[in-house]
């Protein structure tokens, strides 16, 4: 099932809303979170853009991505529990990977964490293929470390 949703491009006025969409899709115990300064610093950064998805006037996630030269970087991607399963994650991709593509990039990389089948299940339906470990990357909130799978996707 794929559900319409609007998605847009936000600036650094919406970091607030970011913040608060990522601790609200980032909710399994443990998770860490990106606060208003995070997305700031994020905006910040040569390159880089975030999509908003809304349902009507309910904004329901957000992806996070960064351009540089031929490469890529996704950097931050959630839905809103109760929009799930319906197809947000994978438009707001798309459009990400679309932009991607308007700014010169011909690969997109990210990376997931180990314990994440369902994001890796996403990634994967999208094209997305395993290409590292980074041993240890998340640093859980209760002190747990997890590796990150680094995943790679052509985008020409
Ligand atoms: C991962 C996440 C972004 C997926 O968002 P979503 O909008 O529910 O995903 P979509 O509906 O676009 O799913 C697209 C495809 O991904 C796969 N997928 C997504 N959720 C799945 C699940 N729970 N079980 C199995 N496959 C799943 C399926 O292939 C699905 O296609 P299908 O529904 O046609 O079978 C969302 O669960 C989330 O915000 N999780 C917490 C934050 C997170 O893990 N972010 C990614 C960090 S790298």
């Amino acid at each position: 099932m794929s559900t319409l949703v609007d998605i847009a491009p936000v600036d650094a006025t919406a970091v607030d809303l970011l913040a608060a969409l990522h601790a609200a899709s980032f909710c399994r115990p443990g998770d860490e979170r990106w606060s208003a300064q995070a997305f700031s610093d994020v905006l910040g950064m040569p390159g880089s853009f975030c999509l908003l998805a809304s349902a009507g006037p309910d904004p329901v996630g957000f992806c996070a991505c960064r351009v540089a030269g031929p490469e890529s970087e996704l950097l931050s991607l959630g839905v809103l529990p109760r929009q799930r399963r319906a197809g947000t994650a994978r438009q707001l991709i798309l459009r990400s990977m679309g932009r991607c593509v308007e700014g010169g990039a011909r690969e997109m990389y990210l990376e997931v964490a180990e314990d994440n089948p369902t994001a890796q299940l996403l990634y994967r339906s999208l094209g997305f293929f395993q290409v590292g470990r980074r041993k240890g990357y998340y640093l859980r909130l209760d002190s747990v470390k997890v590796d990150a799978l680094t995943m790679r996707r052509d985008l020409r």
